[in-house]
Formats: structure tokens, sequence, C-alpha cells
């Protein structure tokens, strides 16, 4: 059985960040992965990250930026941690070798993303997640000795021992089938969001909310889950993303009168209010007849008004996929957009090091987590800074605990209780729904009440669709028996996370009666300080019925004002 001092689920940016801390404080480290570590969906954050690296700018600056960003939902001492710390980390990113973007003075050229009040985003053309993805990647290689890389291992269960505390995981080896138990004394979830449980959305189709229910699973609380980000410029074709870092260059957002409507929505930011603020716009825009395209069902991104020669240079990547997946040519003419699923600002509730509260052993980072820096709406370029800032404060804690924590002794009881969970669903009949199906309608579903709108009927409309369906999952059917590369198998599990997910986002959503941030109640269009300004925990308590409470924004420096751009 394999021991570790820390073990890591997912070798995203959170998880190799926290694998690297982990082992230079020391600790024996492991890490699992569902997919190869630089095919993990940090590759996609496309933009940059934010950092108040510039002599002009205050780290300050940038943490009110990200406390209004949030719509007062974001807990300012985590904010301010996250903000502080981000200029050496970008420094440290660039002295491994990350290739930052340089301006003609040889420094660190910076780019305006939403929601700044100044240019504050480094970045890599439009492949920043990507660059530091496969830096990471390198560096991890130095530290071969002291991290195992477990790549395409499935995680089936978080497990806890008789005190309460996580102890290790139980995984599939996805080439051979065969299941295996890891023992740790600590236990990071560093495996992402959960949206794929939108369609469309521009997560990678591993993005299935596992560490999200696995923690839900053996109860820990998940915060902030009402809070999903709409990106506002993806593909109207199939919600691939459109990088922000194109309005960051300039580009404009026409409605399907010639119109830069957003003079009416945001006229000091115009295109670069921040993310909610903007979607909403071009919603409303889409919904009242000014949309764009053939059924008016998009926006223009004019991105021909960014001078040519730097739309090659700096946003090389969506030109290729405006050619690729719209058949447009960004820099000769306008492609067609629309909102998007792109984030989830909740997830497992940790503090500043990634400790979930009431399970020892159990930390998190990255989008699993609900730090709370993102509040009701995360930044644009503060996801990578995330990722990082709290990855690696999470290896470091996670190492430090490993030092006067005994190897737990765990049996096989979850090991076996696994491996008849996957032979029950091998062995279904097939007279179910396919998976296929299912997580169709659960994507559909979710995007349609669960988006940029929302209000109570369609709110539980949607809860009454995905309760259904987790009864239809219980008998869905897997065509592959097979124990190589059974993907269908591995699917009908991230279905039921995904359910988990969507049943706590939903539910989150009815409880919280009024409108901040990436939640707009159309019933309760005002953002209700008074009754609201709290964090919402959903947790199960052994049973399957997602239980509400309540818990308080930590305030430090600002206090909530009304929220303009
Ligand atoms: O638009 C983007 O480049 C996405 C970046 C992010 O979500 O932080």
């Amino acid at each position: 059985m394999p021991s570790h001092d820390v073990l890591i689920i997912g070798a995203g940016l959170a998880g190799q960040r926290a694998a690297l801390a982990a082992a230079q404080a020391g600790a024996s480290v492991a890490i699992i992965s569902k997919v190869h570590p630089v095919r993990s969906h940090s590759v996609a954050a496309a933009g940059g990250i934010n950092a108040a690296v510039s002599v002009d700018d205050d780290w300050r600056s940038h943490a009110y930026d990200t406390v209004k960003g949030s719509d007062f939902l974001g807990d300012q001492d985590a904010i301010e941690v996250m903000c502080s710390e981000a200029p050496k980390e970008v420094l440290h990113l660039e002295h491994i070798g990350v290739t930052f973007h340089r301006n003609d003075s040889g420094q660190l050229d910076l780019r305006a993303f939403g929601g700044a009040s100044v240019k504050r985003t480094a970045y890599v053309a439009d492949i920043t997640g990507q660059a530091i993805l496969h830096v990471l990647y390198e560096q991890l290689m130095k530290h071969h000795e002291t991290v195992d890389r477990y790549e395409e291992w499935f995680v089936t269960s978080l497990i806890k021992d008789e005190t309460g505390a996580c102890v290790g995981v139980v995984a599939r080896d996805i080439r051979t089938g065969r299941m295996e138990t890891f023992t740790a004394k600590s236990t990071i979830l560093a495996s992402g969001g959960a949206g794929q449980a939108f369609k469309p959305t521009t997560n990678g189709l591993i993005c299935t909310g596992d560490g999200i229910a696995q923690a839900y699973e053996i109860g820990a609380p998940l915060m902030d889950m009402e809070m999903i980000q709409y990106h506002p410029t993806t593909l109207v074709e199939n919600g691939f993303l459109i990088t922000e870092g194109a309005r960051g260059e300039g580009a404009h957002l026409l409605n399907g009168d010639g119109e830069r409507f957003m003079e009416k929505y945001a006229p000091n930011k115009m295109e670069l209010a921040s993310r909610d603020v903007v979607s909403r716009a071009e919603q409303t825009e889409i919904n009242e007849g000014r949309g764009a395209g053939p059924n008016k069902e998009g926006i223009y991104l004019d991105i021909t008004v960014v001078p040519k020669k730097r739309t090659l240079e700096a946003l090389r990547e969506i030109v290729n996929i405006g050619k690729d997946f719209a058949g447009v040519d960004i820099t000769e003419e306008p492609i067609l957009i629309r909102p998007g699923q792109h984030y989830i600002m909740g997830g497992v509730k940790t503090d500043v090091d990634g400790q979930a509260p009431g399970i020892p052993g159990l930390y998190a980072a990255g989008e699993v987590a609900c730090v709370s820096v993102h509040g009701g709406n995360r930044l644009g370029a503060n996801s990578l800074l995330d990722t990082l800032i709290f990855g690696r404060r999470a290896g470091e804690h996670a190492a430090a605990r490993a030092l006067h924590t005994a190897m737990p002794k765990v049996d096989d009881t979850k090991l076996r209780e696994d491996e008849q969970r996957i032979k029950d669903i091998i062995s279904r009949p097939k007279d179910g729904r396919r998976i296929s199906e299912i997580k169709d309608e659960l994507g559909t579903t979710m995007n349609q009440y669960v988006a940029v709108y929302r209000e109570e009927e369609g709110l539980q409309k949607a809860h009454e669709v995905v309760r259904r369906l987790k009864e239809e999952a219980k008998t869905a059917y897997v065509d592959d028996q097979g124990t190589v590369f059974n993907q269908d198998v591995l699917g009908a599990i991230e279905l039921d996370y995904m359910l988990e997910c969507s049943e706590a986002i939903v539910v989150a959503a009815i409880e919280r009666k009024e409108s901040r941030g990436a939640q707009f109640r159309v019933d309760y269009p005002d953002r209700n300080d008074e009754e609201w300004q709290k964090h919402i925990d959903i947790s199960r308590n052994g049973d399957d019925v997602p239980h509400v409470s309540y818990s308080p924004v930590t305030i430090t420096q600002w206090q909530p004002e009304e929220r303009k751009y």
C-alpha cells in the first residue's frame, strides 16, 4: 500500500505548486492525476495572472479591486494574503523560466483585465496557464526522488479514519483497472472545478467536480456554491473561451444594432467591467432583442480595432480558435460570442492554509476550494494566482503537519467497497438511460435555469430535474465491461460527482434571496447586505440531502459599498 507524507489529487497548477512546496519542505509527496499533468485544465487559463508588480501599483489596490469584484462576499483576510503574496509568486515564476511578455524597456509587460483599476496582468501571449504549467512540470521533474507521480489514476473515494481525519484515498489505475489504497498524513485536493455540469462550458471534459463531491461525501462543508461565473466571451457555436485578453487589448463589444452597448451598463470601465456585469449586460441585450447574428443569440466581439500586428503577437491562440472553430479571421471581422459557463467561485470551504474545517488532514486548493477570495464573482486573471498562492500554502502546511503526524494505518474496507461499487456499475442491466443522455439533460438544465439570470420557479425546476437525474444515474448503463481504459465506468462515477455538485449549487441559489455577483435573482433584484452578506455553507450530515448553514464574511478594511464600474 503506497504511503506518503503528502498526497495531492490533481496535477494542474494548484496541485503541482503544492507538490513543489511540500517537496521543498522535505516531505515525501505523491501526486495523482486522472490525466497527464500538462493536460490539466489550468492549461486553458489564457489571458494572464494578476499581481501588483508595477511601481505604480500596490497590492492593496489589487485587494480592493478583488473585494469589489467579489461584490463584498470575498473574505478580506484571504484576499489580503493572495494579493500581498502575488508579486513574489509572479517573480518566482519568472525566475524558474516562465517566459512572460516584456515591454520595450525589458520589464514585465502588463495588460488590462476586467475589474482592475490599473494594468496588472502579466501574460504569455494568450497561453499563460499552459506556459506556467509546463514550467512547473519541469520543476517537478527535479524532485523525482521525493515526488511520485501517478498519472492517469482516478480517485474513487477519500478515506476517513475513526477519529474523523482524512488518511488517504482509494484510486483506480485507468490503464489496467487495478484499485489501490494510498495512505497519507495529509491529503490535498487540487482537482479543479465542476464546469461539465453545465452545457456548454469553457471547461475541459475532465472538470467534473470530483474533489468537491468527494469532500462533500465525507462531511466537508462546501461554500459559495451558488456563485457560478459566466464568462462574457465564449463562442456561440460551442462555448469555447475567447480570452478576456482580447478586451484587455482593446476589443469592443457590439450588439446587433452595432452599438457599443457597455456605455449603458458600465460607462467608466466599458468592456472591462467585471465579468458578472459584462455577462449580464450581454444577456440583457440578447433578451431584449438586440442580439447579433442569424438568430440574434450572440454579441459581436470586434478585435479588428486592435492593431493586427499586436493581435498576431499577443492573441495568437484565439486567432487560431476563431479560424478553426468559427470560421472567422478575427483580425478582419468581428466574431460572435455570448456568455458561457466558465468557473465556480464556490467549492470545499478552507482556511488560508487550505485546511478543510472539521476534517484534520484534508486540504483543498485551486478551483476545487473556496477560501473565499472570489466571493460572488472572480476577477479575470485571479484564478491562476489563486491556484499558485493557495497551492503553495497548502503544500507547505500539509508538509509541516506531516512532520508531527504518524503514518495512519488504513485497512482495505474502502478499497473493497469501491471495487464492489465498480463491479455493480459494470453489471447494471441495459434498461436504464445512457450516461451521456443524463449528462446532457443535466448540462442543458443547469444552463437554462442556473445561469446569468435566475428566479425561484426555474431554480425549483432545476432542483427537481437534478433529483430525478440522481435516481436515473443509479441505473444508467455502461457499454464497456473491461478493465483497460474503461472510460465508461469512470463516466458513471463522474456523473454522480456532477450531480452532487449541481444539487449543492441549486440549493444554495434557491437559498440566497438577493442579487450579488454572479447570482442575479430576477425576483430579488437588489443586493441585500443586511440579510445576505454572509456565506452559504452546504453540507451532508450522513444523508443524501444538502443541509444549509451560514458563515460570516470576514471584513478587514473595506466596508460594503455600492458597486459601479
Ligand atoms: O479570459 C481568460 O483569459 C480567462 C482567464 C481567467 O479565467 O482567469
